[in-house]
């Protein structure tokens, strides 16, 4: 494990030297402190906030303030850790214009303390990216199955299964490329279409969704940690079963406080 501040310079390195790169979700104090502790390279405050803490059934209500909200904890939860901190710009604070964009990704940045910021989309949103970065703010792109386009895509598809969808998410790729992101991820995507993005561009690309040649993985916190018993996509891999955990711990506490077992001699002052 590294402890050297993990930088957006730092990420394009780790391609070139063929190492990969981990990323987590993450939306408070507590996560990020165990997250930057376990060696987690980058994590990102997803506005995927809006259905694993909000309770939404999409990203799209998501708001900035909210973002801010939790980008503040997760950077305050990181502290002086080596873990770089990218925060999703959410829907409609980007799309609009380029200006919209520069204003909100500055308030992710000033307010937040976010170092990075995310959003969605390929060609069409590349002269945003371009403002951006020539503002100084480093960009991570997000193509494939972009979530806050979900109701456009029809619901939660696999994207770039046709040879022109496929060439579409290259163009895309490039066109991100071109305008100075630093990283991209990739989601919901072939696995050989992921392989052949990550070999067309020199910045690393961070899958979800989409196979083994990334560069680096992405996944939900939440998933990853089981906490999200009901539903489980096909890319999503349980490293532990928390949910059980809590239920039971839970419940427990719920018989000792009934029973007054609880609080003990040892938790009485
Ligand atoms: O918000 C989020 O969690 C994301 C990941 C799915 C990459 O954007």
């Amino acid at each position: 494990m590294s402890t050297l501040k993990v930088t957006t310079t730092s990420l394009q390195r780790r391609k070139r030297a063929g190492q990969k790169i981990t990323m987590l979700t993450c939306y408070d104090a507590t996560f990020a402190r165990l997250l930057n502790s376990s060696g987690v390279d980058v994590l990102l405050v997803g506005d995927s906030l809006g259905m694993v803490v909000q309770g939404h059934d999409t990203t799209v209500p998501v708001t900035l303030e909210d973002m801010i909200y939790h980008c503040r904890a997760v950077v305050r939860g990181r502290g002086n850790g080596a873990a770089h901190v990218v925060c999703d710009l959410p829907f409609m604070s980007y799309q609009v214009s380029p200006e919209q964009a520069l204003r909100s990704a500055g308030r992710l940045m000033q307010e937040g303390y976010a170092e990075s910021v995310k959003l969605e989309g390929g060609v069409a949103i590349a002269p945003t990216v371009k403002r951006l970065t020539d503002a100084g703010i480093p960009v991570m792109g997000h193509i494939g199955l972009t979530p806050q386009s979900v109701h456009l895509l029809g619901g939660w598809k696999v994207q770039g299964k046709t040879p022109e969808a496929a060439d579409k998410l290259i163009s895309d790729a490039q066109a991100l490329e071109r305008a100075g992101a630093y990283a991209l991820v990739l989601e919901t995507i072939p696995a050989e279409l992921a392989s052949r993005i990550t070999s067309a561009i020199s910045i690393p690309t961070i899958g979800i969704g989409a196979g083994p040649d990334c560069d680096g993985q992405v996944l939900v916190l939440y998933d990853v940690l089981g906490l999200e018993p009901h539903f489980q996509a096909k890319f999503v891999k349980r490293f532990a079963q928390l949910a059980g955990h809590v239920h039971e711990a839970c419940s427990t506490y719920c018989d000792e406080v009934r029973s007054g077992a609880f609080p003990g001699e040892e938790h009485t002052h």
